[in-house]
């Protein structure tokens, strides 16, 4: 099914169109993506008539089969899945953690300290998502959505050039939206839906996805309200990348600092919100001039961690210098086998367990 303009839905004329279009949703894509319990809150129709559209925009997409239905053989399921693309990294070590590369139909988020290198993580996936198929990309343009005023082109540029791209086109097929407040950071996600298709976004950033939602509601009785709007902003990004086929990134700030005495210091900020929706959570914490990278809870890869390193190419193996002379099998970039010191470090305090998700603020329900 090719049409997916509103007005294509049965029983919807001009002027449904019209309320709509003036809330945002410029297609049937949009309507899924929304809901009908925002679709009534934005348009002030009432909850039926919101839920009817929205059904009928299911249906529509379902007979298209773009979509699956609610209930699917597993077969369907599969089929799905089998469609998710997967972005390398450009290394070894972290293609490795992620068992190919980053994924689509879902988020991802990276959190660590400052410094640990979540941004130029994001930035490195804005040029490997661009390379062709056979390179491990998805021959795919960007969507970034900047927080914390940290997109830096110039480092799109050199990261292009030590892959060997272009680094014109490269910028080309980034879009930049600054974010000022966290209203206009889910804003912007809601009007991006749309884009989406058109300009074959396969990656969608978001860094930081919790700065401003963490900086606007301090204190413990914003605490609820904060959780609640930052919970909806995420299940708008996993919507998202769920819908359109593409790949969640989010980063996520927590201290490191010994001034925390209960809990886990390295707890995301975000609290739980961004952890139970995320499919895969990525730990990165610095160890001198390295970095290590952890996967933490993810439902099929082992726990593991690799060290990497940070440098002009962005993310870098660690012994990128003197890969192409190295035998070194990717068992050997993980950290168990590596350099001992750095592995005795690690174990003693990257503090993430398990159950950390599973820690306080109860107002993350659904
Ligand atoms: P916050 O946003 O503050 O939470 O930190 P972050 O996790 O986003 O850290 P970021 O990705 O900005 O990493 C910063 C580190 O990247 C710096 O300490 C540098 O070590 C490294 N870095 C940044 N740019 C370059 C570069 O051009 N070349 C090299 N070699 N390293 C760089
Ligand atoms: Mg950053």
């Amino acid at each position: 099914m090719e049409d997916l303009r509103l007005d294509a839905l049965p029983g919807v004329g001009p002027v449904t169109t019209k309320k709509l279009s003036d809330a945002g949703i410029h297609n049937i894509m949009d309507l899924i993506v929304r809901g009908p319990v925002e679709l009534a809150e934005i348009t002030g129709m009432d909850k039926d008539t919101a839920a009817n559209i929205v059904e009928k925009a299911r249906q529509a997409l379902v007979e298209g089969g773009m979509i699956s239905k609610d209930f699917v053989s597993a077969t369907e399921v599969y089929k799905r899945r089998q469609e998710i693309g997967k972005i390398t990294t450009g290394t070894e070590c972290l293609d490795l953690l992620l068992d190919g590369g980053l994924e689509t139909q879902g988020l991802t988020e990276v959190y660590g300290e400052f410094g640990s290198g979540k941004t130029q993580f994001c930035h490195t996936m804005c040029v490997t998502v661009q390379k062709p198929k056979e390179e491990g990309g998805l021959d795919g343009t960007v969507l970034y959505i900047d927080t914390e005023n940290t997109f830096r082109p110039e480092r799109i540029v050199s990261i292009a050039k030590a892959h060997g791209m272009d680094p014109e086109k490269a910028l080309d097929r980034i879009m930049v939206a600054r974010a000022y407040n966290s209203a206009h950071q889910t804003l912007i996600l809601e009007e991006a839906s749309h884009m989406i298709q058109e300009n074959n976004i396969k990656l969608l950033v978001v860094d930081s996805a919790v700065g401003l939602f963490r900086a606007e509601y301090l204190g413990r009785g914003t605490l609820s309200v904060r959780q609640q709007r930052l919970n909806k902003f995420v299940h708008l990004l996993v919507r998202i990348a769920e819908t359109y086929n593409c790949a969640a990134l989010a980063t996520n700030q927590v201290m490191a600092s010994p001034d925390v005495f209960f809990g886990d210091p390295t707890r995301p900020i975000g609290g739980n919100v961004v952890a139970h929706t995320s499919t895969y959570r990525i730990y990165f914490k610095k160890s001198g001039k390295k970095r290590i990278a952890r996967m933490v809870d993810s439902p099929h890869h082992p726990e593991q961690e690799v060290i990497f390193s940070l440098g002009d190419a962005g993310v870098i193996d660690p012994d990128s210098d003197t890969k192409k002379k190295s035998t070194k099998t990717a068992k050997s970039l993980k950290v168990e086998s590596a350099d001992p010191e750095i592995n005795v470090e690690s174990k003693s305090d990257s503090g993430v367990d398990a159950d950390s998700k599973t820690e306080d603020i109860p107002e993350d329900s659904e």
